[in-house]
């Protein structure tokens, strides 16, 4: 999709279709009024007639309109004026795409930058329509062997800005667009491959296609042997079961200044988690192809980052293995040493993440990190504490805990603070080792996040549990690439405040 801005009027527009916004109840838009009046009080008796109240749901669809250059007019509900949010005017955007699929239009203006949303600018309507757009338009049909085509597919969204003033920063505003929506595009693929395809090799070589796209990325992948050389026996203790050998990717942005500490991204990559010989129930653990989502927005928000070139340092740590039963699987009780020396009692195979984690979380020390965020699918706790609506977050350094806040609340891929308190230490007793890897009942999210922190002492650090957030279920399956848009928020605004 080719996106670009322009400063002009509705009604000059030489193009497919022009899009405008109308309010509840039937209160035109500047930009409707603007082709209302050119078309001598068109628009305006349609909506006396009731043909458009301008409910949020509602579009209506115009074919050569008096005295416009468009070929269409394409008028688009958006609710109380007062009353729009970032949600709503997702769902605007989500709705006029609907409606532009089945018009013929290819070439689209849309006039939808004027719609006031609380507290945000036009950049931010830019960037999130782009991203509205792009989500609203992905399909993963690659392993489908009829595959659906649009006769007439959308080719180009150019957005309105008031005057030639905002040119400028309404084209960078297109390029972040552009930029986070491939990067959750790239996590989507990933989450939505299933596990006999979406392997731990498979990542890797995906991870050495990015080495090779970015001259600023350079990716290192250590093997088993390798990672037995440096005592990961957490890690190593998860793919035992499987036949698939265990990788550890390293993926190195480099574009910042060469003494800047980096921000450390560590994203759990099981390709799949049957449980191991904790095995899992049958019931939709199909969905346990998911649980490497972490890892996949890790590949995205690096993706991001390289194509904005953003001048700052980022490492991406993937431990990506396969959780499978098998007669040589790691089993209930075994006790393996970690990388940072502490001994681990296995009393639920099923906790694997946590044993990834850890290891890839004691070998970032070697980046001598600014700050560390891991990204895993880690509990199933998390979705009864949070649903689907925020991802958790738990932290053992407030303002890094605070500025992730922040930029959930900028990017609306939102997470929420879970307490990290000492208390919890106490769930993760191990009558035979230093740390047992489950906490037993209640607070199963924080006592994952307790269980993490032993291994996170050196540095500043965040833990976002995706487990609710990372991909839907239903008749509308699928990986949703977040928390890309949250990260790369983040990272963005690290940016702008050492600018
Ligand atoms: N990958 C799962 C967590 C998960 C489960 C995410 C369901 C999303 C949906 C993780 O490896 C796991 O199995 N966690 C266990 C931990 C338990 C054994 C302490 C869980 O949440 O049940
Ligand atoms: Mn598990
Ligand atoms: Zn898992």
């Amino acid at each position: 999709m080719e996106y670009t801005v322009k400063s002009g009027n509705p009604e000059k527009q030489r193009i497919g279709c022009v899009v405008v916004p109308v309010y509840a109840s039937r209160k035109l838009s500047p930009s409707a009024k603007i082709i209302d009046k050119a078309s001598n009080g068109y628009i305006s008796n349609l909506v006396r007639r009731g043909e458009i109240e301008g409910d949020l749901d509602n579009a209506l669809l115009l074919h050569n309109v008096e005295n416009t250059l468009c070929d269409r007019v394409l008028l688009i509900g958006c609710g109380k004026e007062k009353d729009i949010d970032a949600k709503t005017f997702y769902k605007i955007n989500t709705n006029m795409v609907k409606r532009l699929q089945s018009s013929g239009a290819t070439e689209i203006a849309s006039y939808l930058t004027e719609v006031p949303v609380k507290r945000k600018d036009i950049n931010w309507k830019i960037q999130h329509s782009i991203e509205a757009i792009d989500q609203s338009l992905y399909q993963f049909n690659q392993l489908k062997s009829a595959k659906k085509e649009e006769r007439r597919p959308l080719r180009k969204f150019i957005f309105s800005v008031n005057g030639r003033g905002q040119l400028m920063q309404g084209e960078q505003a297109v390029r972040q667009g552009m930029a986070i929506a491939a990067g959750i595009h790239l996590a989507k693929d990933l989450g939505n491959l299933p596990g006999n395809m979406c392997t731990p090799e498979y990542l890797a070589a995906q991870a050495m296609i990015l080495d090779r796209q970015h001259k600023a990325i350079k990716t290192t992948i250590l093997e088993e042997k390798d990672m037995e050389k440096l005592g990961m026996g957490a890690l190593l203790s998860v793919s035992r079961g499987s036949s698939l050998p265990a990788k550890l990717i390293t993926l190195e942005y480099k574009a910042g200044d060469k003494k800047q500490p980096p921000i450390v991204l560590v994203g759990k990559g099981v390709t799949f988690d049957s449980g191991g010989i904790s095995l899992k129930p049958g019931a939709a653990m199909d969905e346990m192809k998911y649980d490497m989502c972490g890892a996949a927005s890790v590949f995205g928000v690096i993706n991001a980052c390289a194509e904005l070139q953003l001048p700052i340092n980022i490492i991406g740590i993937i431990p990506t293995v396969e959780n499978m039963p098998d007669g040589i699987a790691t089993k209930p009780g075994d006790i393996v040493t970690s990388m940072s020396g502490q001994t681990i009692e296995i009393l639920n195979t099923d906790a694997e993440g946590r044993l990834i984690l850890c290891d890839a979380l004691t070998y970032a020390e070697r980046f001598e990190p600014d700050v560390v965020i891991d990204i895993a699918t880690l509990t199933g706790a998390c979705i009864v504490a949070l649903g689907a609506h925020p991802a958790g977050l738990l932290s053992n350094h407030n303002p890094l805990a605070n500025d992730l806040l922040s930029a959930g609340q900028t990017s609306g891929d939102r997470c929420w603070q879970l307490p990290l308190w000492d208390d919890y230490h106490d769930q993760l007793k191990s009558n035979f080792a230093d740390i047992a890897n489950i906490g037993g009942k209640g607070a199963g999210t924080i006592t994952a996040a307790c269980f993490l922190s032993n291994f996170t002492k050196k540095y500043h650090w965040a833990h976002l549990d995706i487990a609710g957030v990372a991909w839907k279920s239903g008749d509308d399956k699928g990986a949703t690439g977040r928390p890309v848009d949250l990260l790369t928020q983040y990272i963005l605004d690290r940016v702008a405040g050492e600018s």
